[in-house]
């Protein structure tokens, strides 16, 4: 009696951990990424959804860009393609926050030069990840200084499909937004990092910028409501459908 109770205790446990483990990946950031590599690749949308390059604006640590890494790894060894289709630009001062430019900025958990982590951090940890490094492009500086017509020269060859803003400010969010849309193609799926830093208020941080970006109507941000990471996740389409016949 008290062998089978122990037997019993012992599969409880096991299957336990594994549903937990299953439950914790099937919410995680690198699932995220996952699904959408997979939806613009394999989807009823394939032909004419943006795929394979992904933008990451605020590369701070490397936590994320590991999250998209390991996906990319994962979808490439799963559909038998070659890693090597798949890009990316990484935005960032590498010498971390910029000061503070505005009210909408200001925020208790934020300081000038916090997250400085050097190129040479995020080149190292991309070889460790063994992804294809010429594949990666780094575009070095503050963004009122790097997103310029020499970036735009570069990027425009390579149109994201998954970007994500991780950025902090309301300034850099809006200095993002700004710059993008000359590259953005309908179906290119967007990740924010600090939606909730004021508890989603309209009038500080990435809220707002979202907010004003849809009002200049050339496009929208459109939020992902289902199974898309916790709720920070937006799809862009443009005002003038550009997929027709
Ligand atoms: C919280 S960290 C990003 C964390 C990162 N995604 C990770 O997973 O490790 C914010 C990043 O945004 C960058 N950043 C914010 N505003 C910027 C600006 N205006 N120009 C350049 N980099 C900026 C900082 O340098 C910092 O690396």
């Amino acid at each position: 009696m008290i062998f089978k109770s122990y037997i019993k205790d012992k599969l409880d446990n096991y299957f336990e951990e594994k549903i937990s483990k299953h439950i914790e990946f099937q919410n995680s950031l690198e699932n995220w990424f996952y699904k959408w590599l997979d939806f613009q690749n394999n989807s009823y949308a394939n032909s004419y959804s943006p795929k394979n390059t992904y933008y990451e604006f605020g590369t701070g640590w490397g936590q994320t860009l590991t999250a998209f890494i390991n996906a990319a790894k994962a979808y490439s060894s799963a559909n038998n393609t070659n890693i090597e289709n798949i890009n990316i630009c990484l935005f960032d001062s590498f010498e971390g926050l910029p000061p503070v430019k505005s009210p909408e900025d200001n925020h208790v958990s934020w300081k000038e030069g916090e997250f400085a982590y050097s190129k040479k951090y995020i080149f190292d940890l991309i070889k460790k990840l063994d992804f294809p490094i010429e594949n990666v492009k780094f575009i070095e500086g503050y963004y009122e200084n790097s997103l310029n017509k020499e970036t735009m020269e570069i990027i425009k060859q390579i149109p994201p499909s998954i970007i994500t803003v991780d950025t902090d400010y309301y300034s850099s969010t809006n200095e993002v937004l700004s710059f993008l849309p000359r590259v953005l193609k309908s179906g290119t799926v967007f990740y924010f990092d600090d939606l909730f830093s004021f508890f989603l208020n309209e009038d500080y941080g990435q809220v707002k910028s979202i907010k004003e970006f849809n009002s200049l109507g050339d496009g929208k941000l459109y939020p992902l409501t289902e199974n898309n990471y916790n709720g920070k996740c937006f799809i862009y389409s443009a005002k003038k459908w550009e997929h027709t016949i």
